[in-house]
């Protein structure tokens, strides 16, 4: 079989390749704990968590085949292990453990960003470092997704409360309107 020509060397292609590898570790976790919480979530904010969470599962679990796809476009082998991915992730797990909603969507919003640095970082490396603009655009999309996800949940942990004028309570300041 013809090598990969691409315009990127075999060294190029692997440092990508990991760094791929890494992020779809993540994901797998990600989705897995998005799942989990689907589940076991109670309370008021029950039904709007529960269909938030299988629509965030849906869509990590469809970056995961394109990030698996493209890891195989650039030449390399996605991870396909449970055991792999746990070791190459860097999201931890809390196994055996039923939160309330709101830790939940802490934890997830602290997954989301963590991600999120790691995938800012993955951009960085695959433009500048190897030199492979496809992989730094690709991870900029998913870096998009997971900003608008950490937004969606965010928004349920913060500035639940108005005051007696109707006003936000918040340590934010945000700009008056001109
Ligand atoms: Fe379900």
């Amino acid at each position: 079989m013809n090598p990969i020509s691409i315009g990127l060397t075999e060294e190029q292609r692997q440092g990508v390749v990991k760094l791929l590898n890494t992020d779809l570790s993540d994901a797998y976790l990600l989705v897995i704990k998005t799942k989990k919480y689907h589940w076991d979530v109670i309370g008021p904010q029950f039904r709007t968590l529960h269909e938030l969470w299988d629509q965030h599962y849906e869509a990590i679990s469809m970056n995961i085949d394109a990030i698996a796809e493209r890891v195989r476009m650039l030449g390399g082998y996605p991870i396909g292990t449970a055991k792999g991915f746990e070791e190459n992730a860097t999201l931890n797990e809390h196994p055996g453990d039923l939160p309330s909603a709101d830790e939940m969507v802490r934890r997830l919003v602290a997954d989301h960003e963590q991600i999120i640095r790691n995938l800012r970082d993955h951009v960085d490396q695959a433009g500048e470092k190897f030199h492979d603009e496809g992989t730094a655009d690709f991870l900029t999309g998913l870096m998009e997704q997971h900003e608008e996800m950490a937004w969606m949940l965010r928004s349920f942990v913060e500035g639940t409360t108005l005051t007696p004028s109707g006003d936000r309570e918040t340590d934010l300041k945000v700009p008056a309107a001109v």
